[in-house]
């Protein structure tokens, strides 16, 4: 069968701790470029890593992908999973965000997992069941605290 959806995800650290205005002009230029792209995805600051899901036809993602591996605001940069998938995890969102603190409630039972992943370059078939469990975790929380998709 021909899988019509390219995933891609990559941890990375960030270069300095960015803040809130730093993010959101990420954020903007992202969702932005993502749509005009057909690219979706989510992105997740943890601690000082970052943990990014983009998704969608294999040339776009790539296309979305050159800069962001070029970008100085982070660094170390490792690719855990590039698959072909039937269909998007995050259809609806350009890209979704979130920020997650170490001991906050609503993200206890997803954190350690999470954080593994980024520190410690988990295998590809761990991380795409990563990407997974994400996608349920935003679809049960949905409402106050789940990620902002655009
Ligand atoms: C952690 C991180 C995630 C990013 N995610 C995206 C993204 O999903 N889409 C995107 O177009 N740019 C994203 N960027 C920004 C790109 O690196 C780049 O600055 C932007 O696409 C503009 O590139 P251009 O000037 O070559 O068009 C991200 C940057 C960082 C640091």
């Amino acid at each position: 069968m021909n899988l019509p959806i390219y995933q891609l995800m990559y941890v990375s650290t960030a270069s300095w701790p960015l803040n809130t205005d730093e993010l959101s002009a990420i954020l903007d230029v992202s969702r932005a470029k993502n749509q005009r792209a057909n690219v979706t995805g989510l992105l997740l600051h943890i601690d000082q890593g970052f943990l990014q899901i983009l998704e969608g036809p294999e040339a776009a993602v790539m296309e979305i992908f050159r800069p962001i591996e070029r970008d100085r605001r982070h660094f170390g940069i490792r690719v855990l999973v590039q698959q072909h998938v039937a269909e998007r995890l995050f259809g609806g969102w350009s890209m979704g965000f979130d920020r997650w603190t170490r001991g906050e409630p609503r993200t206890a039972d997803m954190f350690k997992i999470t954080a593994d992943a980024i520190e410690n370059a988990i295998s590809p078939e761990k991380a795409a069941a990563l990407a997974v469990l994400l996608r349920s975790f935003y679809r049960i929380n949905t409402g106050g605290g789940a990620a902002t998709g655009r």
